[in-house]
């Protein structure tokens, strides 16, 4: 497969995308950090944190935008904290937040499949969180580089989207809501459609490509790289801001899972 075609057209169109973020947020972070410890985690993660302890681990934040999450590791106690991102904008930004809030972060800007190896089994803990796993169009490979980062014994936490959210359209957010995708599709999605999920502004986006895993994907392929599964827990709540419709309809469907796992 040529991983390159889709991550360059990612990081390209991420990159057109962040303005929209920046616009929207209007310096949110850069005002949230001022306080001394902020953390933009969720409880139900930050729980996680503590069950597995956080304290003095060095975390790597694999697809880390903007870095408000890297910085919230930092200050829950992290040891090093690097966040790795292909887009360049992204990654400009979340230093910039590191330096403003004068929290110790670093950041370097890869396409994943490309990290160095010198970062190899330097990490205690690998933190993923909402909507990365589906812009990665080789679900093994990348786990294989995963495994590589973390030293023996280190975890991989995943906080995302429940895939059985792929099956519905999220543009359309008005009841009935009707699954028109398969759970099971293989084929990428080719897309030029806005990435402004924070103001859902309409701009005609370059071409850019994601995938859908399901989550025996995820499961199999953690447990074919050498990972035992530690916990895995589902929720009813949205962390995307793109199904928060589908969480208010209220008959309790999966709309977000932490995946906790162990490299042997
Ligand atoms: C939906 S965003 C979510 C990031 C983070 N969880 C958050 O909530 O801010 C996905 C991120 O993955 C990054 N990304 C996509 N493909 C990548 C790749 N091949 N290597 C590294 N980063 C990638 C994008 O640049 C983007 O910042």
């Amino acid at each position: 497969m040529d991983l390159k075609k889709y991550t360059e057209a990612n990081r390209i169109a991420w990159n057109e995308a962040m303005p929209y973020h920046q616009k929207a947020k209007d310096g949110k972070f850069f005002k949230a950090f001022q306080a001394p410890g902020y953390s933009c985690l969720d409880e139900i993660v930050t729980e996680k944190l503590r069950e597995i302890g956080l304290a003095g681990k060095d975390v790597a934040h694999l697809g880390c935008n903007d870095g408000r999450e890297t910085l919230s590791l930092k200050n829950l106690g992290a040891g090093k904290c690097i966040g790795f991102d292909i887009s360049d904008i992204a990654v400009e930004e979340a230093r910039r937040l590191a330096e403003t809030a004068r929290v110790p972060c670093g950041f370097v800007r890869t396409d994943i499949y490309e990290i160095p190896e010198i970062y190899d089994n330097s990490f205690d803990l690998i933190f993923i969180t909402i909507g990365f796993l589906p812009w990665l169009p080789d679900l093994k490979r990348f786990l294989k580089i995963a495994s590589r980062l973390l030293r023996k014994s280190g975890i991989l936490l995943i906080y995302d989207s429940h895939p059985f959210t792929q099956m519905f359209n999220s543009d359309k957010k008005d009841e009935p809501f009707i699954m028109t995708e398969s759970y099971f599709r293989k084929e990428p999605w080719v897309e030029n459609r806005s990435l402004d999920y924070y103001s859902n502004t309409p701009y005609e986006a370059s071409t850019h490509y994601d995938f859908s895993y399901t989550l025996s994907d995820i499961i199999n392929g953690l447990v074919s790289s050498h990972f035992e599964i530690i916990r895995f827990d589902e929720y009813d709540h949205d962390i995307s801001l793109c199904y928060e419709y589908l969480q208010k309809a209220g008959p309790g469907m999966p709309l977000s899972y932490i995946l906790v796992a162990g490299k042997k």
